[in-house]
């Protein structure tokens, strides 16, 4: 890393709540003589602050105080051309906008960024998993003389290194042959409590394990917004892209039109589909903890447990998400905790035995780590 001023990389950060303020704290945690990084906007959906590079915000106890007392209403559309404007000032500079919302708004705005030459780098997994209308403008802007670059790293398992190892091995040459694994925490935490590898661990309904885990703040507040299967349908989607856009030859994966193309299994009983309230589907979940007792008992007759996994079987060309059963030796049964994700890369190098990559999938710390990862590679 070479600390020459002139090579500044401003930092605009739009949705400051969890994850972003963390992302502020580690910033502003690298030694200064270091720090390439300058935040000089920070936005959520109803006020933004715009500083300039010499009065950037470095002070990680008061720049909340600061935030919450500025007048600046936030307008997407205007934070583009404030840090291109900016960059154009300062020979060198370069910046790059961190979107941690989960708003589709923020995302359809990416090609414009980058094609003004601005880096975006987010744990949004909306723009990459959305239309592939979308991910084929941001690609052609980031392709395009002078345009920015787009970092993704942690909309797959967070912190966790999984787009880079998988864009390691594809750009060495490496077949992929498959990836499989558990990619959302909260249908991790259900699994690994509900269908335990030991026989001697409790066996609590269904229900009650997806009522604990709201409670615990493990799901969204509408639970079928987990159970749909819908957030591990999109992180496959970018990793299915980015198997066939880095793949040395042509590969036999469908071309998905968006994460709705992914053959996914909902855990939605068919009658509370379309529920509007969280509390009255937890209400009427009890109702169906039969169906899933059965499928539990029929997996430990087999000595097997029930994992929600996604898989991309790129040698079959098969995208999907579902139930499947799991020996109770195996990795996803025995080496899971908590919410953690773990996600199993078969290749032609890394066989017969896969590469691993485990670890927690979510949380505000290892996910602004995976995107403070994504903008060391700007400098
Ligand atoms: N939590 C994790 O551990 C984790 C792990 C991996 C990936 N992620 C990803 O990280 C992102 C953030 O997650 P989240 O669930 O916390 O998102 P969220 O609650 O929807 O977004 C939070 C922030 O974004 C701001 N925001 C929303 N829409 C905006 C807009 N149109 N313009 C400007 N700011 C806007 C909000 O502002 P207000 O405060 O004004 O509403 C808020 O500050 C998501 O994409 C998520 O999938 C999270
Ligand atoms: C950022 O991400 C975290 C984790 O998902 C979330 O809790 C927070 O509200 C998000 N938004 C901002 C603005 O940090
Ligand atoms: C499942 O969760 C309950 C409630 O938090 C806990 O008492 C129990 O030990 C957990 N079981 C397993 C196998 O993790
Ligand atoms: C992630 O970004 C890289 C560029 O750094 C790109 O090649 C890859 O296709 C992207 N994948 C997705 C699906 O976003």
């Amino acid at each position: 890393m070479s600390p020459s001023q002139n090579k500044d990389i401003l930092v605009g950060i739009v949705g400051v709540g969890l994850v972003g303020g963390e992302l502020v704290k580690q910033i502003l945690s690298i030694n200064k003589a270091k720090n390439p990084f300058k935040i000089v906007l920070l936005s959520s959906s109803r006020k933004a602050l715009y500083t300039s590079p010499e009065n950037a915000i470095t002070d990680s106890e008061g720049w909340k105080a600061k935030f919450d007392a500025s007048a600046e209403k936030a307008e997407l559309s205007k934070f583009g051309g404030y840090l291109a404007g900016l960059v154009a000032q300062g020979k060198g500079r370069k910046a790059v906008i961190v979107d941690n919302t989960s708003s589709e708004d923020v995302a359809r705005l990416y090609p414009e960024w980058i094609a003004q030459g601005l880096s975006v780098a987010t744990p949004n997994k909306k723009a990459f998993s959305g239309e592939k209308k979308t991910w084929d403008a941001i690609l052609a802007a980031s392709d395009s003389e002078g345009g920015g670059r787009w970092l993704n790293e942690s909309t797959v398992g967070a912190g966790l290194p999984v787009i880079n190892t998988l864009k390691e091995m594809l750009g060495s040459g490496d077949k992929v042959k498959k990836i499989e694994g558990v990619f959302s925490g909260t249908m991790s935490y259900i699994f690994n409590n509900f269908s335990a590898a030991s026989s001697d661990a409790p066996k609590p309904v269904f229900s009650e394990v997806v009522k604990v885990a709201r409670e615990k703040g493990y799901t969204e507040p509408h639970p079928a917004d987990d159970l749909n299967g819908f957030d591990v349908a999109r992180k496959l989607t970018i990793l299915a892209r980015t198997v066939s856009a880095l793949s040395h030859s042509q590969t036999k994966l469908p071309e998905l039109e968006s994460f709705l193309d992914v053959q996914t299994q909902s855990l939605i009983p068919a009658p509370l589909e379309g529920l509007a309230s969280g509390d009255e589907f937890v209400g009427k979940l009890p109702g169906f903890d039969e169906e899933f007792n059965k499928l539990r008992e029929e997996a430990a007759k087999e000595g097997q447990v029930l994992r929600f996994v996604g898989v991309v079987d790129v040698e079959a060309g098969v995208v999907k998400a579902g139930l499947e059963k799991y020996p109770v030796t195996h990795p996803f049964a025995t080496s899971l905790g908590g919410s953690d994700n773990i996600i199993m890369f078969h290749t032609e190098r890394y066989s017969p035995r896969p590469l691993i990559v485990q670890g927690a999938g979510a949380g505000a710390a290892v996910t602004a780590m995976g995107v403070l990862g994504d903008l060391l590679k700007l400098v």
